[in-house]
């Protein structure tokens, strides 16, 4: 069976590999576990779990189990009876009767408290659950698939997770990769997300330094750090190109370009501007070489005229730099500096 997978851009080497998995689980009935940092794609994946199973026409529920508040979760889950809380003025069914004969999204799972765990567990062992407040169990054929962004392995040895509810959630796992590692699945996604939000107009390029960049940096909140820059350079980048000063500080740095050598931009070394230029009343021959006289003589007087050192400091020959200094007429003449 070939597998839709369409929607998640890549094709590095670690995302094959979540693609081969994906389609050989989808089509199961199997428990899987997702597991990946934050921003990764977890719920992507398991949408397209969903659909690429044979539960395809069938309801896919999510439920972030992190977001809804601890003490509404369970009925939530398992609907309730009337009368089982104060409020509870009728009888409902939870998203397990909602996703009948389809699947259930358990987003965050490590955010469930113990007393839900059990009977998650115990929903996946025999089937069959209580809506709160009620007596019968009700069956449902409902396949559960988990993502979470925290180590359950960990979670587990620090008594946070039960061992039994993990083992048997994990009987598939999918780990899905952070982005620094799909190396040029970067470039791919930035275009992606560059194309999406051109709004009709002609995407924005990327230059090659900006490319460099982008694949340096660690990307800690993965593809959804990425689409949302891409979505902001859709709206401010003046040119047609993303050049390397319009990224943001983090990212030049994490390419080791300090951000005073940014041109324009920060509060250390500033690149003179045509403006300091005409003040100086030279034309740029002059200018330029004037700014050559003064870093010669600088790293000349620090190194107290050793030419050796002076032009290690400068990074050119020695040879070099003595032919600059008779060139413009700085070579010392004086027989006590020091010639090595
Ligand atoms: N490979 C991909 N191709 C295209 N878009 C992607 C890809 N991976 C993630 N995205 C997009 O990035 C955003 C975040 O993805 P998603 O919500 O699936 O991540 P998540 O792992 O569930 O994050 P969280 O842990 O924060 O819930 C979404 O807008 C999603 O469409
Ligand atoms: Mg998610």
């Amino acid at each position: 069976m070939s597998v839709d997978t369409s929607d998640i851009i890549g094709k590095s080497r670690v995302l094959r590999d979540v693609f081969n998995m994906l389609a050989k689980v989808a089509p199961t009935e199997t428990t899987v576990l997702v597991a990946g940092e934050s921003g990764t794609g977890k719920e992507l994946l398991v949408r397209a779990l969903h659909r690429n199973s044979q539960r395809r026409d069938k309801p896919m529920v999510p439920v972030n189990c992190g977001a809804i508040p601890k003490e509404l979760l369970e009925s939530e889950l398992f609907g309730h009876e009337k009368g089982a809380f104060t409020h509870a003025v009728r009888s409902r069914a939870g998203r397990f009767e909602m996703a009948e004969g389809g699947t259930l999204f358990l987003d965050e799972i490590g955010e469930l408290d113990m007393s839900l765990q059990v009977k998650i567990l115990r929903f996946l062992q025999e089937k069959e659950f209580e809506r709160v407040g009620g007596s019968k169990s009700i069956k449902a054929d409902v396949r559960v698939i988990a993502a979470t962004n925290r180590n359950l392995e960990e979670e587990v040895k620090s008594g946070c997770f039960r061992e039994d509810l993990f083992y048997r959630l994990n009987v598939i796992p999918i780990e899905l990769p952070p982005l620094r590692r799909r190396g040029d699945d970067v470039l791919l996604l930035a275009e992606h997300f560059l194309d999406k939000y051109s709004r009709g107009s002609k995407p924005l390029g990327i230059s090659s330094g900006a490319r460099d960049l982008l694949l340096n940096y660690p990307w800690p909140g993965n593809v959804r750090e990425l689409e949302n820059f891409m979505e902001r350079m859709s709206i401010l980048c003046d040119n047609n190109e993303i050049k390397p000063a319009d990224l943001p500080e983090k990212v030049l740095q994490a390419g080791g370009i300090e951000p005073e050598f940014r041109p324009d931009q920060g509060d250390g070394f500033k690149w003179p501007s045509l403006k300091d230029m005409q003040e100086s009343g030279l034309d740029l021959k002059d200018f330029l070489e004037n700014i050559e006289d003064r870093l010669l003589l600088e790293a000349l007087e620090n190194s107290e005229w050793v030419k050796n050192q002076a032009a290690e400091v400068l990074g050119i020959k020695r040879t070099t730099l003595i032919e600059k200094l008779k060139k413009k007429d700085l070579a010392p003449g004086s027989s006590t500096q020091i010639d090595k």
